[in-house]
């Protein structure tokens, strides 16, 4: 169930209370902890002992990809990219920039793409279609998060964590101006 968290002091250490009214939890971290370990198990069965190369996409997945990660049992590597989208803030632009690329060589294997949140799915497929000329074996995508809102891109997602209202969403790893990452829990930043 959401819940409107009212906290006022700014001295907070999270630091989020400073917006005291403007935070609705939708996702307790309870539920996350369950929901991300049960991706693990799935993603731990589909590649069994096949080694896998996941790439969690900074900064935003960084929190769930931690968590991921350690309930993950076949071997991985891992690596990082980078993106940014030109133009509004808070919707894509349709323009996504590589600002890191990846170290790791992923010719002849299975790759995983690790995403805080899918919305249009526009930085899923320019990601996909970066890759794409690299030789994998594989590449998949799992995204915590989905938005509600309209699907813009046909993109295709493996693993889903959650679908969200087509809402702001902050907190695990998800800012707003780069705000609110630390939150342990996924909220909604507007009104409902
Ligand atoms: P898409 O390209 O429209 O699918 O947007 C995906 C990217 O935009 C995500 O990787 C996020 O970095 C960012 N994003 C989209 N919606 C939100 C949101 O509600 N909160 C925070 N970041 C978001
Ligand atoms: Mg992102």
């Amino acid at each position: 169930m959401a819940s409107r968290t009212t906290g006022s002091n700014l001295s907070t250490p999270r630091g989020w209370a400073a917006d005291p009214g403007v935070i609705e939890t939708l996702i307790s971290a309870d539920r996350l902890r369950h929901r991300v370990a049960d991706l693990g198990k799935e993603i731990s069965r589909d590649y069994g002992e096949s080694e896998l190369v996941m790439v969690g996409v900074l900064k935003g997945a960084i929190i769930f990809f931690a968590d991921l990660i350690r309930s993950v049992t076949c071997p991985i590597e891992i690596d990082f990219m980078a993106v940014s989208s030109y133009g509004e803030q808070t919707t894509s632009s349709g323009v996504v920039r590589i600002v890191k690329d990846l170290e790791v060589s992923i010719e002849d294997r299975d790759v995983l793409i690790v995403e805080d949140i899918v919305d249009s799915g526009i930085t899923l497929q320019s990601l996909k279609q970066h890759l794409d000329p690299r030789g994998a074996k594989s590449i998949e995508a799992c995204a915590l998060l989905v938005k509600s809102g309209d699907l813009r891109e046909d993109y295709d997602l493996r693993y889903t964590g959650f679908q969200v209202p087509d809402r702001f969403i902050v907190g695990y790893g998800l800012d707003h101006a780069q705000r609110f990452r630390n939150l342990d829990f996924v909220a909604a930043l507007d009104g409902p």
